[in-house]
């Protein structure tokens, strides 16, 4: 036999031929790096005062507000979707909105009657409610306000008062969502000195001052309260990139046991990078205003929705998402469900 066969040629065309593995479906799926499955969303749900209400949000088509005897039939559904857990968001009624978002600290506000309704009617769907003041202040600010200015340590008190309001409805896991400095160890600190220590804080570590919350402020009602206000004092510039790093670093130290990178397609760098660093589970939230823009284009027949939600949602997980918030949650585990 002859021996001048030389090696087979690494790395180089004409021998290599990275097309070969794309020919079919079967190859393709064999190589297949990242996965998406319904286990790996989190449904972010919005929820209205009164009864028997459905409340379609204008801003972002195909999503609504449910009224709490509503809710836990839709989170079943989920549920038995293969989702792990649903984010709750309540919008309050102006007339309970003061400077000081005092409803916050109310055990009977509507978010802690959710959670006790669907502590009841889902118990096995993980409960995840947020922490910042947004939703019950006046001004729409996310903490007090001194002088024009969201005041920080202040805040911190009424924030772990608030986590403990909602951890003692049921919540499994509190979000706190307002970027204050120390407000994770101050939340911790709320938690366990109330005997909570088993529920989790899944940090918004690096939350960006975006323009992609706008359809969320509405379906909240906190644009209105907001006005021209905005909240780059407290939430990150999105020109930094290593911050987000150091925001993570001190929600570690502090006790966070999970992180949060929001928005989600054009923050997909720090994802990566927070993944990279920390090796912790991160979190990603693909927001309104991401799901607005790929609703309202599939709506003029110009994305093929089911894909580019499909798309979406894995480019979160090969980029080191191990969980994505996202308003597609249901959409996205029926297609997941009868297969792509
Ligand atoms: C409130 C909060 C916001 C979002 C989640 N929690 C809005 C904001 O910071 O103004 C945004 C979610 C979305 O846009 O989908 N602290």
């Amino acid at each position: 036999m002859s021996t001048d066969r030389l090696p087979p040629e690494s790395g180089r065309f004409p021998g290599t031929r990275l097309r070969r593995a794309r020919r079919w479906e079967w190859s393709r799926r064999l190589v297949a790096q990242a996965r998406l499955s319904p286990s790996d969303l989190i449904w972010p749900v919005f929820i209205c005062e009164g009864r028997d209400r459905t409340e379609p949000v204008p801003s972002m088509p195909g999503v609504v507000r449910y009224s709490v005897d509503h809710l836990a039939e839709a989170v079943a559904e989920a549920y038995e979707l293969g989702i792990p857990a649903v984010a709750l968001f309540p919008a309050t009624p102006p007339e309970k909105k003061t400077p000081d978002g005092k409803e916050a600290l109310n055990p009977d506000n509507l978010v802690c009657r959710a959670v006790r309704e669907l502590k009841r009617q889902v118990p096995q769907m993980g409960v995840i409610c947020d922490v910042a003041l947004d939703p019950y202040t006046s001004h729409g600010q996310d903490g007090l306000v001194r002088d024009g200015y969201v005041v920080n340590d202040e805040t911190l008190e009424v924030l772990g008062r608030q986590a403990v309001v909602q951890a003692q409805a049921g919540c499994d896991c509190i979000a706190p969502s307002d970027m204050m400095d120390g407000r994770i160890g101050a939340i911790r600190r709320a938690l366990d000195e109330a005997g909570l220590e088993h529920v989790l804080l899944l940090s918004y570590a690096a939350k960006y001052a975006s323009a992609f919350y706008g359809p969320f402020r509405d379906a909240v009602g906190s644009k209105a309260a907001l006005g021209s206000g905005d909240k780059r004092t407290y939430q990150m510039d999105p020109a930094n990139g290593d911050e987000a790093l150091r925001e993570v670093a001190l929600d570690v130290a502090e006790g966070a046991d999970w992180v949060m990178v929001k928005p989600g397609m054009p923050y997909l760098d720090i994802v990566y990078r927070v993944k990279q660093r920390f090796g912790l589970p991160t979190f990603v939230y693909q927001v309104s205003g991401e799901y607005a823009s790929l609703v309202a284009a599939a709506e003029q027949g110009w994305l093929d929705r089911r894909r580019v939600v499909l798309e979406s949602l894995l480019a979160f997980r090969r980029a080191g998402a191990d969980g994505i918030l996202t308003y597609f949650a249901v959409e996205a585990a029926r297609y997941l469900q009868q297969g792509e």
